[in-house]
C-alpha cells in the first residue's frame, strides 16, 4: 500500500515538473523571482510614489525623479499625463533601471478624462449603473490612451453632511445607490479584463469614514460606531472589492481613534482577511507623514513603520517609505516578509495590467482632437440629462411652468453661471477642456435663433460678489422677457471638492439678493442650480416657479439643459441626498435610527404621536422634514403607484438567513402623464422588534421603468436575506424575527406600504 501510495506521488511530481516545463511561468512565480533578485532598496522604490505634476496638498519637498526612476527607487507616479510624457518616464524605467519594472501612472480620473461628465453626485442621481459603467469605460479609453494604467476612483464614500465638500466626488448618502455606483465605476474603469490595453485599475477611496468628519469639515477626525461602520460606511467598499476593485486608498481622517493609515483592523483584518482584498493599498497624499500631526507617533521613521505595519503598501508623496523603510528592515524593525508581501500586490496589479509586456502606448503624431469618438459628446449629453433633479415645476397660467412652450417667445437668462464652462466641468475636471463645454448660454442662443425667439443675456453678479451692480442690466432684460432662467451656484473650484467644507449652506455672494430681485420683477422663473451639494433654499423652494438641481452636468451642460427644459427629453433623475431647509438640520439624511420620540411623522412613529407635542425630537424653529426628501425628483410625466402585493405574509428568519427564497413584493406604476417618461422605482425597508435600534426605513432596492402615456408596468422585488440581514446586538449580520414594512415608492418619503412578519 505505502510503497503504491510512493509510486503515484512519484508519477504525479515527474507529471507535475513537466507541466511546469513547458508551461510559463506563472505571474506568481515571475514575481518571485524578481524578488530574489532586488535589493532593499528597489524593493522599497516599488512602494513610492511622487507626483510629477500639479499637487494636490503640501507636496514633501523636491525629488529627482528622472534619477530615482533609472535606480529602481520609483513605482509609481501620479499627475503625468500624455502619451509622449509617460513614454518618456518609463522609457527611463524599461531602459535604464536594472530589474526593468514598468512605473504605473495614476491620475484622479474622476468624471472623465477629455470627455467629462456630469460629477459623481450627478451621475449618482442618473441611478443608472449602465450610463455610470459606460462613462467610466470611455473615461478609461481616453486617460489608457496616454498611459495611465491607474485612476483614484470611485469615491465611495458616504456622505450624510451637505458641509463636506467632498459630498460631490461620490454617489451621495445611501450604502446601497452606493454599492450599485461602486460596482459600476470599478466594472467601467477595469473593463472585462484588467490586461486589456485600455482598462485603468480602479481604486476604491477613502477607506474609512472620511465622509463622517465631524461638523462636515474636511480632514476632521471621525467617531462612527461599529454597527454604523459596518452598516452604512463599509458596504460601498466592499461592494468595489467584490467587483474586483484592483487598490483602495486608505484616508486621511483618524476613525474612532485611529487614523486611516495606522488602521491594521481596517486595512488588514477587515479589507484583506475578512473581504479577501488581494490588490495594493496606497495611502492618501502625504497621509502617512500626517500620521505625526494626529500625534500618533513622534517621528518620520515611526510613521512609516506604522503605515506599512498596517498595511499601507504605497506611500503617496510623502517619501518617508523612501527614506526609512529599507533601514527598519535592516534594523530588524520591519519584519522583512511584511515588506515582501507589500511589493508583491504592487507587482501582482503590475503584472494583471499587462504593464511588463506592454509598458508603452502609442504617440499620435498629428495634434489632432485627443477624444475618440464623437459619440461621446452624445454619451456626455444623455448622462447630463439623465443627471438632471427637477424639483419644482408650478403651474403659472393654469399650466405647469415647464416644459418651456412657444409662448415664451423671449427668454431672459441671468446669473453667474449660465455661460461659465470652467464650473461645468465640476471639481476634478481631468483634462477636460472648458472651450469644449457648451454652457447653458450657447445653447440656448441656438434653441432660441432656430425657433425664431429672442435670448436675452445678462450675468447680473458673479459668485462671490457683494456688488449689485450688474443687477440693473439683469433687471433689465427681465423685465423684456416672457420668462427668465436664472443660473445661480457655487464655484466648482474653489466652493465643492476637497477642502472645502462650507459653514454655510446657502447661496454664495449676493445672489440670494439677486435671486430676490429677479423673482419681484414678476415674470415666470426657472431657477437652474450649479451646486456640489444641495443648498437650504426653503425661500427659493416656495417663490419660483420652477427649480432644477443641475449639479455640474460635464461639456454637455448647455444642449442637456436646454433638451430638458424644453421637454425633448423628460426629467428623470432623482435626489441621491437629502437637501436641507437649514444648515442646522445636518447631518441630515433619510435614514436615521428610530427615536422613541419622534416628531410629526406619525405614519413612522409607534404608536402614533400628536406632531404638535413639545416633548418630541425636534428643533423649536425649523421642521425636521428636509426641503426635498432623498430619492425625489419630478418629471413631466405622474406616475401612479398600485397598493403593494406581497408573495407571502410571514416567512421565518432561520429559513432566511438560510438562504430560503425571498418574499416577493410588487406593485403596478403607471404613466398618468402625456408624456412617456422614466421613472426610478424605489424599495425601501423598515423594520420593528428587532434586537437593535434599525433605521425608519433604508432604501434596499431600485429600478428605472420606462413607460409610454398611460402605460403600466409592475414592478418586482425580492425581500430575502441581503434585503433583511443587518449587525444585530451580538455584530452578527443575520436576518431576526421582525415586523416588516416594505415601501414601493417615488421617494424616501412617499408611496404605498405592506407589511410582512418574520417568525423565528
Ligand atoms: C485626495 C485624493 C486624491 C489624491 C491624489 C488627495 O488630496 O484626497 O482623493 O486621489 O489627493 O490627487
Amino acid at each position: 500500500m505505502q510503497r503504491a501510495f510512493r509510486i503515484c506521488a512519484l508519477v504525479m511530481l515527474l507529471v507535475s515538473s513537466l507541466f511546469a516545463g513547458s508551461a510559463r511561468p506563472s505571474v506568481d512565480s515571475k514575481i518571485e523571482a524578481l524578488l530574489t533578485q532586488m535589493t532593499l532598496e528597489e524593493k522599497v522604490g516599488q512602494l513610492v510614489q511622487y507626483s510629477a505634476g500639479e499637487a494636490t496638498g503640501p507636496a514633501s519637498g523636491s525629488v529627482r525623479l528622472r534619477d530615482l526612476i533609472a535606480r529602481g527607487q520609483i513605482g509609481s507616479l501620479l499627475n503625468v499625463t500624455g502619451a509622449a510624457e509617460t513614454n518618456a518616464l518609463q522609457r527611463i524605467a524599461m531602459t535604464r533601471s536594472r530589474l526593468k519594472i514598468p512605473l504605473l501612472f495614476g491620475l484622479d480620473v474622476i468624471h472623465g478624462y477629455h470627455t467629462i461628465f456630469p460629477v459623481p453626485l450627478g451621475m449618482a442621481s442618473t441611478w443608472d449603473p449602465q450610463l455610470v459603467n459606460q462613462a467610466s469605460r470611455v473615461a478609461a479609453q481616453e486617460a489608457s490612451a496616454e498611459g495611465i494604467r491607474w485612476t483614484f476612483s470611485p469615491m465611495v464614500d458616504i456622505a450624510r453632511d451637505a458641509r463636506w465638500g467632498r459630498m460631490v466626488e461620490g454617489a451621495g448618502e445611501d450604502p446601497y445607490l452606493g454599492q450599485i455606483m461602486a460596482a459600476a465605476y470599478v466594472r467601467g474603469y477595469q473593463g472585462s479584463r484588467l490586461s486589456n490595453h485600455d482598462s485603468l485599475a480602479a481604486c476604491a477611496k477613502h477607506m474609512a469614514g472620511y465622509g463622517a468628519a465631524e461638523g462636515g469639515r474636511d480632514y476632521n477626525a471621525a467617531d462612527v460606531s461599529e454597527r454604523t461602520l459596518r452598516q452604512i460606511y463599509l458596504p460601498p467598499f466592499h461592494a468595489a472589492v467584490d467587483s474586483g476593485a484592483a487598490t483602495v486608498m486608505s484616508a486621511f481622517n483618524p476613525l474612532n481613534g485611529v487614523p486611516a493609515s495606522a488602521n491594521a483592523r481596517m486595512l488588514n483584518e477587515i479589507l484583506r482577511h475578512e473581504w479577501g482584498f488581494r490588490g495594493f493599498v496606497v495611502s492618501d497624499w502625504d497621509a502617512i507623514a500626517e500620521l505625526m500631526a494626529q500625534g500618533v507617533v513622534n517621528d518620520p521613521a515611526t510613521a512609516a513603520r506604522k503605515a506599512i505595519l498596517a498595511g499601507v503598501d504605497m506611500d503617496m508623496q510623502s517619501g518617508l517609505y523612501a527614506r526609512f523603510l529599507a533601514g527598519l528592515v535592516r534594523s530588524g524593525k520591519i519584519p522583512e516578509p511584511v515588506l515582501n508581501e507589500a511589493v508583491r500586490r504592487v507587482l501582482r496589479i503590475k503584472f494583471a495590467l499587462n504593464l511588463f509586456a506592454n509598458p508603452y502606448v502609442p504617440e499620435v503624431k498629428s495634434a489632432a482632437q485627443p477624444r475618440l469618438e464623437p459619440s461621446q459628446d452624445e454619451l456626455a449629453r444623455t448622462v447630463a440629462e439623465r443627471s438632471l433633479v427637477l424639483l419644482r415645476n408650478e403651474e403659472f397660467h393654469g399650466a405647469p411652468l415647464l416644459p418651456i412652450t412657444q409662448v415664451a417667445r423671449t427668454i431672459a437668462l441671468v446669473g453667474p453661471l449660465a455661460d461659465s464652462a470652467a464650473d461645468m466641468l465640476g471639481s476634478w475636471p481631468g483634462k477636460g477642456d472648458a472651450a469644449s463645454v457648451v454652457t447653458l448660454k450657447s445653447a440656448l442662443s441656438q434653441r432660441m435663433q432656430q425657433s425664431g425667439g429672442q435670448l436675452l443675456y445678462a450675468k447680473g453678479t458673479d459668485i462671490d460678489s457683494t456688488s449689485d451692480d450688474g443687477f440693473r442690466e439683469a433687471l433689465d432684460v427681465a423685465q423684456r422677457s416672457d420668462l427668465v432662467i436664472i443660473a445661480l451656484g457655487e464655484s466648482a473650484a474653489s466652493m465643492t471638492g476637497e477642502a472645502a467644507s462650507r459653514a454655510h449652506l446657502d447661496l454664495p455672494g449676493n445672489q440670494q439678493k439677486f435671486l430676490e430681485t429677479m423673482v419681484a420683477v414678476g415674470k415666470p422663473v426657472v431657477l437652474i442650480l450649479f451646486t456640489g451639494r444641495p443648498l437650504a433654499l426653503p425661500w427659493a423652494a416656495s417663490h419660483v416657479s420652477a427649480m432644477v438641481e443641475a449639479w455640474y452636468p460635464g461639456m454637455q451642460a448647455g444642449p442637456a439643459l436646454v433638451r430638458t427644459l424644453f421637454g425633448d427629453v423628460n426629467f428623470s433623475g432623482k435626489l441621491p441626498v437629502t437637501v436641507p431647509r437649514a444648515v442646522g438640520q445636518e447631518p441630515l439624511y433619510y435614514n436615521p435610527p428610530k427615536t422613541g420620540r419622534p416628531a410629526g411623522d406619525a405614519d413612522l412613529s409607534h404608536p402614533p404621536r400628536n406632531s404638535a407635542e413639545k416633548y418630541v425630537s425636534r428643533y423649536i424653529d425649523e421642521p425636521n422634514s428636509p426641503l426635498f426628501p432623498f430619492g425625489f425628483g419630478l418629471s413631466y410625466s405622474r406616475f401612479a403607484y398600485s397598493a403593494i402585493q406581497v408573495s407571502r405574509s410571514s416567512s421565518s428568519a432561520r429559513a432566511l438567513n438560510r438562504g430560503a427564497t425571498a418574499i416577493r413584493v410588487s406593485a403596478t406604476v403607471t404613466n398618468q402623464g402625456a408624456r412617456a417618461g422614466k421613472e426610478v422605482v424605489e424599495l425601501y425597508v423598515g423594520q420593528r422588534g428587532t434586537s437593535v435600534n434599525l433605521p425608519r426605513k433604508e432604501l434596499k432596492g431600485f429600478k428605472v421603468v420606462s413607460l409610454a402615456p398611460g402605460a403600466s408596468q409592475r414592478v418586482e422585488f425580492k425581500v430575502g436575506r441581503e434585503e433583511l440581514a443587518f449587525w444585530n446586538i451580538e455584530m452578527r449580520h443575520l436576518v431576526e424575527p421582525a415586523q416588516v414594512t416594505v415601501w414601493i415608492a417615488p421617494d424616501s418619503v412617499k408611496g404605498p406600504s405592506a407589511q410582512f412578519t418574520i417568525t423565528k
